[in-house]
């Protein structure tokens, strides 16, 4: 385990699984739109390994695009601004949109992102997050996909950092508090 790691919350066979069944669950609930395929759009980018693996647990046409916002600095508590750093590179009217999400917070990112893309009228836009904190203050976002539930403490490891390090670690895990 790495040194400013304090707990290993799920390890990377744990998320190979739950990745895993995702990945089923979206192929079954899209069955009927299979011949159009899906749009899987993640958010640069601490999402883009979850969506990376995700992707290949869809057994149906997808398609992969990228934006980039911003709502944290290098700091560890959202600052409630949302800017769009980097755009879709393709249009979504009328294609079914699933927003690939690292982890949901505030729900500040999310809510904004969600707003943004449902006024390029898609035909369907759902979320699939592969971590939900349990936090008091929690923008009221339906999620479709949850992978877990995870403590309200700060989290690195497979996609999420802390002022961009840790994310290559293969697992999910608390950072010390030393660190940040
Ligand atoms: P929200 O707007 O507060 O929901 O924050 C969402 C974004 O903040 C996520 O997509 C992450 O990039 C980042 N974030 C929130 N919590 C954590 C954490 O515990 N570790 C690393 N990044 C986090
Ligand atoms: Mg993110």
């Amino acid at each position: 385990m790495h040194k400013d790691i304090a707990e290993i919350l799920f390890t990377e066979e744990e998320i190979a699984r739950r990745v895993g069944e995702i990945g089923s669950a979206i192929t079954r609930d899209y069955a009927d739109v299979a011949e159009e395929g899906v749009v899987l759009v993640s958010v640069l980018r601490g999402a883009a390994i979850f969506m990376a693996d995700l992707a290949r647990a869809i057994d149906l046409p997808v398609e992969m695009d990228y934006m980039a916002i911003s709502s944290y600095g290098n700091g560890a508590k959202s600052s409630g601004v949302v800017r769009i750093l980097k755009d879709l590179s393709s249009e979504i009217a009328g294609r079914h949109v699933i927003v690939a999400e690292d982890i949901l917070d505030s729900g500040l990112t999310l809510k904004y992102l969600l707003k943004n893309l449902s006024s390029r009228g898609p035909a369907s836009l759902t979320v699939a997050t592969l971590l939900r904190k349990r936090t008091l203050a929690q923008a009221d976002i339906d999620c479709a996909y949850v992978g877990f539930e995870c403590p309200d403490q700060f989290i690195v490891g497979y996609g999420l950092d802390f002022a961009e390090r840790y994310r290559n670690l293969p697992y999910i895990g608390v950072l010390k508090s030393e660190v940040y």
